[in-house]
């Protein structure tokens, strides 16, 4: 059975290591905002959540990498994530991870993989969060 997925955007809108795309998720008690991301030629999707404290992590929307365009930053404390994996390697929540979504790109667009219940396919736990 073919996997059940949602359009998140047309890979053209998302530039390497440019502005994120914003977009909220089923599957949690309420939609979750979300967010994807090229980097490294790849689109890579999560949760619109901070590590450290569960806020988003652009103050002004989109604008999800620092300066170099290296790294996911957070604007409240400045924590700064691996934009493949999501992990923390500098900041409060140094070694704790975003979590990941699981994105298809193909045909020129990027798809969100859900769950048969429609709920988000999540490429890592939520249990980081819940420290
Ligand atoms: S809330 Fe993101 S680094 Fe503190």
């Amino acid at each position: 059975m073919a996997a059940r997925q949602r359009l998140i955007c047309a890979s053209s809108l998302l530039v390497e290591g440019g502005d994120g795309l914003r977009f909220d998720v089923p599957g949690f008690e309420r939609p979750q905002p979300a967010f994807a991301v090229r980097h490294g030629g790849v689109a890579h999707a999560y949760l619109n959540r901070c590590a450290h404290v569960p806020v988003e992590l652009d103050w002004i929307h989109g604008k999800f990498f620092d300066l170099t365009g290296a790294y996911l930053i957070c604007a409240v404390h400045g924590a700064h994530y691996e934009p493949h994996s999501g992990r923390c390697t500098m900041g409060p929540c140094k070694g704790r991870s975003l979590v990941k979504l699981v994105v298809d790109e193909r045909d020129g667009a990027v798809y969100l993989q859900l769950e048969h219940d429609g709920s988000a396919r999540l490429a890592s736990a939520l249990r980081q969060h819940q420290k």
